[in-house]
């Protein structure tokens, strides 16, 4: 008997009269966005806006965030801005209850903010360093996941995509914390995905390549030859683009055409980091 893991899921319709359903697209779509207001959050939020998703998008800093709301407005995006820290389980929750208020459904979660740290060496990292990435990190995740749940378990369907880092698999030399705590974002995203899988929730998480807006300024050449470095040994030899080149999988992870892919690990890095 077959096992359908998305039970309101797009089904393939079979030969037939008049076009297909589309499954890859998210117009319409209600998709929560963390740490919207700037770099690679703020990509995605424009493409899935420019592609007729509905957004409530956050950051921590209101300027910010209001700079961004700026942008969407000028670009005809319905959206809703929230400011808050995702290390605040409360305000994850809120911020699921005024989305599903002010749209009416909630599809989708982008759970991407996460607090950093100066790269920093293991023997001199310090409580709160630890305390930031994991507050930040895997429980920001964990917050916000459980917050959209019951609306995407009521509605039969949802799709929440996490954020994970190549330095966390490779053990990055200065990035402790960091890698650490994108490993639990990890290790979460497969523990949900198989939890909420029977909902018609998938959890996948992506690993990203898009730091040019991290690069270090030009006063600090030690720090920019390490960072060109990484670049050198690069296949494409380039960064990624937040809008054209890492929104598109995090869209169809999003979207319909993926319901059968759950707790899997995407690198969207340009082949940066190829594993077997
Ligand atoms: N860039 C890369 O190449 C790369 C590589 C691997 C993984 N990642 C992951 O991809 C995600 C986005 O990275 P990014 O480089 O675009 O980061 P970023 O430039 O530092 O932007 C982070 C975004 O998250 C928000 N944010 C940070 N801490 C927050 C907090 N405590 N509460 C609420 N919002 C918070 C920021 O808002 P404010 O402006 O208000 O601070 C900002 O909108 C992160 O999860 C990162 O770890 C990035």
């Amino acid at each position: 008997m077959r096992q359908d893991a998305n039970p309101a899921g797009a089904a393939d319709p079979g030969p037939g009269p008049g076009p297909a359903p589309d499954p890859y697209g998210v117009r319409g779509h209600v998709v929560i966005v963390t740490g919207a207001s700037r770099g690679i959050g703020r990509g995605i939020a424009r493409h899935l806006g420019r592609r007729g998703a509905r957004l409530a998008v956050t950051g921590r800093n209101p300027k910010r965030l209001a700079d961004a709301s700026a942008e969407f407005d000028a670009l005809g995006i319905e959206h809703l801005a929230v400011a808050c820290d995702v290390a605040d389980k409360a305000a994850a929750v809120d911020l699921a209850r005024r989305a599903h208020e002010h749209f009416g459904r909630l599809d989708g979660l982008v759970a991407n903010a996460q607090s950093f740290r100066p790269v920093t060496p293991l023997e001199e990292v310090t409580e709160s360093d630890m305390d930031l990435l994991f507050d930040t990190g895997p429980k920001g995740t964990l917050w916000a996941m459980q917050a959209v749940l019951p609306y995407f378990r009521a509605a039969g369907r949802g799709r929440i995509v996490t954020m994970g880092s190549a330095v966390g698999m490779s053990g990055g030399a200065g990035y402790g914390p960091y890698s650490a705590s994108k490993e639990a974002v990890r290790s979460l995203t497969r523990t949900a995905a198989r939890e909420w899988a029977r909902y018609g929730v998938t959890v996948n998480c992506v690993c990203p390549a898009s730091a040019a807006h991290r690069r270090p300024p030009a006063d600090d050449p030690d720090r920019r030859a390490v960072f060109d470095a990484m670049y050198a040994q690069h296949p494409m030899g380039r960064d990624g683009d937040p809008d054209a080149d890492i929104a598109p999988p995090v869209l169809f992870l999003l979207s319909d055409a993926s319901q059968y892919i759950t707790g899997e690990t995407f690198m969207v890095d340009g082949g940066g980091q190829m594993r077997a």
